[in-house]
């Protein structure tokens, strides 16, 4: 869940650095720190906090000169956020330094050899061993010490390494924690994700587990570990370098969430052509469509939630059994899933260390698996049977918004293709369908044109204390997103309910004043709901409802109301969700969160 990022060329390295690792924060933000490369000798400067503290202390880095670095921001797993548990870390005689994203399972394993052989450690963190654990290796060959590591080391890395034995030279290796190579004029750089370098080099490689870079000058090669150089293809960059940046909001939440129109329109439009679901990545054959036996559906976060969405809608229109399932949960309980059977991984990075290690278990057991991924070229894209990308552009607020809701569309889609193909939608249903799709763009559009209400409303209620969401049947399921986005940035305690289940416990939480937000899109069960509003404003709750447009009995009932335009039932969790990512932003905000970079939290789970 760090961010690492690497410069060797002519320029001053730690500024770059620091510009680098300001696109990272979101990976992890506890400290962060830098190690330059100058001549023959490593200066060093790392701190506790956010990339701010070091910046300002080393007076944007100006005052570590040298045309080589590496860079890192932390998210602390082994040992607490502090200046010594910051990375880069150092070998024994201060010869080499060390970034890493990952977790080094077997460390005290390592640590106890080492300690054997003579060598102190100074943090708390799994990193130090692999530093002062290449340095027992080192016999003259920087490549050679790092394959000897990481055959010694278990489990998830991304290193960036240099040496002052090696003053011209800068090496990195990954398993299982993203890196890329990016490829520049004479200069190059190493980055954990592409925002870090977007703003030098638009030529990347992306790398695969086990590859080690080694740069000299300008000289890039990558290498396998019996040391044969891999040609790599050189993967140009499209988007645009603002498509990361703030673009005059204050937070990346809001602009994503404003970016959802165009997000969901790029992800659904392309692939509907002549009135057919085109998927052109997807290999599925129809036969193949025709015999699967079951679907599994599987995520982590938001993207679980997408999943629980996922299950209604592609039953509902290929009668086909899904089931849907945390990574977490599916990768460790021996699931009865095998030849026949599709999985759909949803993930917004492609690197979600569980969703990653779920996958892995479904093709073992002889699934296809098809993920839904957003970032270009992640492990889980590469490591796919089918992928379905989304086209949301760079999600950088923790907190997803736009990478949700076309993750959503994904949903359709795949409903929709397997649908048509197996025969269970009509022709007729197919052009309804297809014609209902095409208006979310549009009708989230109107949604998001005027926030004055929600911001209104979230800046009375911000104070509350528990917040509970009620919804049934696909308002159930984007009652858990609103539930999850709303308590990860504002801190409020809130849980998401099954309203039918509110009498069944639930319902003994409701006190005076309790704020319930209760969705009441569905209209076969809009009536059930309403019933629901009035149990829980029989025992004093405050009532912000969402329903669709038109169905103004619910004023009635609830305190606050916001209508969502008309659509298909099918289609509404699409619109749904957008008023409650508004109002949890606005909540946040009102609380003076850090609304993009919540505590504790990372927007790439790279470890278990
Ligand atoms: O990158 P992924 O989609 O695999 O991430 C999954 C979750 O970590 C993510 O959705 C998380 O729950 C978000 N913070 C929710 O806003």
């Amino acid at each position: 869940m760090c961010g690492i990022v690497g410069y060797i060329g002519n320029k001053q390295a730690a500024p770059i650095l620091l510009g680098g690792l300001e696109k990272l924060e979101y990976r992890g933000y506890d400290s962060a720190g830098i190690a330059i490369l100058d001549g023959e000798k490593i200066t060093m400067e790392k701190t506790k906090g956010r990339l701010k503290v070091l910046s300002d202390k080393i007076h944007g880095g100006e005052d570590l000169k040298g045309t080589i670095g590496i860079g890192h921001t932390r998210w602390a797993t082994h040992g607490a956020p502090s200046d010594i548990n910051s990375h880069p870390h150092l070998s024994r005689n201060g010869r080499i330094a060390l970034v890493h994203n990952g977790i080094i399972e077997n460390y005290l394993q390592i640590k106890a050899l080492l300690e054997s052989e003579g060598y102190t450690f100074v943090s708390d963190t799994d990193t130090e061993v692999v530093s002062h654990l290449i340095d027992y290796y080192y016999n003259g060959n920087m490549i050679d010490a790092i394959i000897k590591a990481i055959h010694r080391i278990e489990g998830s890395y991304a290193f960036g390494i240099i040496s002052v034995d090696h003053p011209g030279e800068l090496f990195a290796v990954r398993k299982s924690s993203p890196l890329i190579v990016g490829l520049g004029n004479g200069e190059n750089y190493i980055a954990s994700d592409i925002p870090a370098i977007l703003s030098h080099t638009r030529d990347v490689y992306f790398l695969e587990d086990n590859e080690i870079v080694w740069i000299k000058g300008a000289d890039v090669k990558v290498l396998d570990v019996y040391k044969h150089e891999v040609k790599k293809e050189v993967f140009h960059v499209d988007w645009d370098v603002s498509a990361a940046e703030k673009g005059g909001y204050e937070h990346f939440m809001i602009k994503e969430i404003m970016e959802q129109p165009k997000a969901i329109e790029d992800t659904v439009c392309p692939r509907i052509q002549g009135g057919n679901i085109v998927l052109d990545d997807i290999k599925l054959t129809k036969e193949q469509i025709n015999s699967l036996k079951k679907i599994y559906i599987i995520g982590c976060g938001s993207a679980y939630h997408v999943g629980v969405v996922g299950k209604y809608v592609i039953e509902k229109l290929t009668r086909i059994p899904v089931e849907v399932e945390l990574a977490s949960e599916f990768r460790y309980r021996d699931p009865i899933v095998g030849k026949g059977d599709l999985v759909i991984i949803i993930s917004q990075s492609g690197e979600t260390a569980d969703s990653l290690a779920a996958l892995r278990e479904a093709k073992v057991r002889g699934a296809r698996v098809l993920s839904v991924v957003n970032v270009v070229g992640s492990s889980i894209s590469r490591e796919s049977d089918d992928v379905l990308y989304t086209w949301a552009g760079p999600e950088i607020s923790v907190a997803t918004t736009k990478a949700y809701s076309t993750q959503l569309q994904a949903m359709y889609l795949i409903a929709l293709h397997i649908g048509i193909n197996n025969g269970k939608i009509s022709e007729e249903e197919k052009e309804h369908y297809l014609a209902e799709i095409q208006t979310i763009p549009s009708k989230v559009g109107k949604i998001i044109e005027d926030v004055a209400p929600l911001q209104n409303y979230a800046s009375k209620k911000y104070g509350s204390k528990d917040i509970f969401f009620l919804g049934r049947g696909l308002d159930y399921c984007v009652a858990l997103e609103g539930s999850l986005k709303l308590k990860e940035i504002s801190y409020i305690h809130s849980e998401a309910y099954a309203a039918g289940e509110l009498k069944h416990g639930p319902i003994s939480l409701i006190e005076d004043g309790t704020l319930v937000i209760a969705l009441a899109t569905q209209d076969s069960l809009f009536e059930k709901l309403l019933s629901n509003i009035k149990e829980v404003k029989a025992r004093g709750a405050t009532v912000f409802a969402i329903a669709q447009e038109g169905n103004t009995e619910i004023e009635k009932e609830a305190d606050f109301v916001v209508y969502i335009p008309k659509i298909d039932n099918l289609f509404a969790p699409s619109l749904t969700v957008v008023p409650l990512q508004l109002f949890s932003y606005y909540v946040a905000v009102n609380k003076g969160c850090d609304v993009d970079k919540p505590r504790n939290l990372a927007k790439s789970v790279t470890v278990e």
